[in-house]
């Protein structure tokens, strides 16, 4: 915008006249949040977003590698980017994140139109390495490096939830996943940084903020100091009482915790602080303790189920969801069995479901033990049936209850209704109008009292 908030032409130079960008946005919550912040770049640096695809003068690919599929659907998106580099060689075109980290060279081999290639620890430097490229250069950043502070101001998605990353990379060893090798070692934020964003935030009117990490229970493991009492100075329990004391935010949320770490002070904290929400994002990935420990998760069905146990003695309302694998090497059907039997007995409200994919360089991928295609699909189908089953059954608990609902926006199929989440993450739809005919605005916390539920949302009506 001008000053004087005239809009722009869509699509027109920036100040210093570098034209527009577009970024696409694969994978997990970590590149979301690396997107906002080097979208935050781009519109420091004089460009300005496009309003499509095939019209930007500079395309971002922020790729992903978790599954085979996931690293596909980038090369297919590139080779149409590669062919418009053809017609029009002022086109910059960059591939960041996590497939960038896992090629490296290999992918300006694959592709040589490519401009840039970044691992995700470059994210922050995105200015720097373009002004190479600017100056002729082909570049692949790919090291390893120490995240520095990013002094831009994101360019965030929603002007009422943020992101805020609390721990960058993955010391586990877990046998199937690739992010150890292309997130590199843990390196945590400090407090006072975490605080200074989250005030931040505050400022700009947001209410909610997820904290993330890939392994955010490892936070702080790297940052020094002892208590008096011997513990480590710097646990995620002692940031969420930081944290919580920022005015304005009302609702603190963080994922993805593994279960290996996941404390009962963890626990005690999230109960007793009121903005903590009851959802806990804690993937299991499997209901068999041999594929666990072939997994290298470092954790037992049982120790997972005296989490779960806990959570709900001091938050019996709470929300759990979580991620599985199925048809791990090795996986026998009986197995398999013990996955879904845990799905029912916990009784999910959501589940992330995977049918293993070999990734390049882990241990898993190399074990002769691989099953067969039509395993994986069979086995996943039936687990997607199940886990919607378990959430409906749960979704049920909702009915003519009055929920707390924080609107983030629009209900992008109904102009005349809003959406927002439950404190347990439920998507939850109801009117943009207030009896009294006051139009509901994001940002607004209301209670909504529900009136259908379905598997994964509900709707209601004010009161
Ligand atoms: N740090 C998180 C998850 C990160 S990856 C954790 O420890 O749980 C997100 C999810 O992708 C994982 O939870 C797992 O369920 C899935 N995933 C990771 N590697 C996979 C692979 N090789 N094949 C299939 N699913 C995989
Ligand atoms: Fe991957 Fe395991 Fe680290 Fe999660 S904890 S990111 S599954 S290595
Ligand atoms: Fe994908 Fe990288 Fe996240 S591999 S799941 S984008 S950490």
């Amino acid at each position: 915008m001008q000053p004087g908030g005239v809009p722009d032409p869509v699509g027109s130079p920036g100040p210093s006249g570098r034209g527009s960008y577009w970024i696409t946005t694969f994978g997990c919550q970590m590149n979301k949040a690396d997107s906002e912040r080097m979208a935050g770049i781009l519109e420091a640096m004089g460009y300005r977003e496009a309003p499509a695809e095939l019209e930007a003068d500079l395309v971002l690919y922020n790729t992903c590698t978790i599954r085979d599929n996931a690293e596909q659907k980038v090369y297919s998106y590139l080779g149409r980017q590669a062919q418009r580099k053809r017609a029009n060689p002022n086109l910059t075109l960059v591939v960041a994140g996590c497939v960038a980290q896992q090629e490296g060279e290999a992918l300006l081999r694959r592709v040589p139109e490519l401009d840039l290639v970044m691992g995700p620890q470059h994210a922050n430097r995105l200015g720097t390495l373009l002004e190479r490229v600017e100056q002729g250069q082909q570049v692949v950043a790919t090291d390893e490096h120490h995240i520095l502070e990013d002094i831009t101001t994101a360019r965030r998605d929603s002007r009422v939830c943020a992101w805020v990353n609390v721990i960058y990379g993955c010391n586990e060893r877990c046998t199937y996943c690739v992010v150890p090798s292309v997130r590199g070692k843990e390196q945590s934020r400090l407090p006072q940084a975490i605080r200074l964003e989250m005030d931040g935030l505050a400022e700009l009117g947001y209410r909610e903020i997820t904290l993330l990490g890939q392994n955010i229970d490892a936070y702080g493991r790297d940052l020094p100091g002892i208590t008096p009492e011997g513990r480590r100075a710097h646990t995620l329990t002692d940031l969420l009482y930081h944290v919580h004391e920022v005015e304005g935010i009302e609702r603190l949320r963080f994922a993805t915790s593994h279960p290996r770490y996941f404390t009962e002070r963890l626990i005690d904290a999230c109960a007793d602080l009121p903005k903590v929400c009851e959802h806990f994002h804690i993937p299991f990935q499997s209901g068999d303790d041999d594929v666990l420990r072939a997994m290298a998760r470092g954790y037992t069905v049982d120790r997972y189920r005296r989490i779960i146990d806990r959570i709900r003695s001091r938050m019996p309302d709470a929300a759990i969801s979580a991620d599985v694998i199925v048809a791990f090497p090795g996986e026998s059907d009986a197995q398999y069995r013990r996955t879904l039997a845990l799905i029912e007995e916990i009784g999910f409200d959501q589940v992330n479901t995977a049918a293993y994919s070999p990734r390049p360089g882990t241990p898993a991928a190399d074990w002769p033990e691989q099953l067969e295609e039509s395993v994986k699909v069979e086995r996943l189908q039936e687990l997607n049936a199940l886990v919607e089953r378990v959430a409906r059954l749960r979704s049920a608990r909702y009915q003519d209850r009055l929920e707390q609902v924080l609107v983030e926006g629009g209900n992008p199929r109904d102009p005349e209704q809003v959406m927002g989440r439950t404190r347990t993450n439920r998507l939850t739809f109801f009117p943009a109008r207030r009896p009294d005919g006051t139009a509901i605005v994001p940002g607004d916390l209301v209670e909504v009292r529900i009136d259908t539920v379905r598997s994964f949302s509900l709707s209601g009506s004010l009161v």
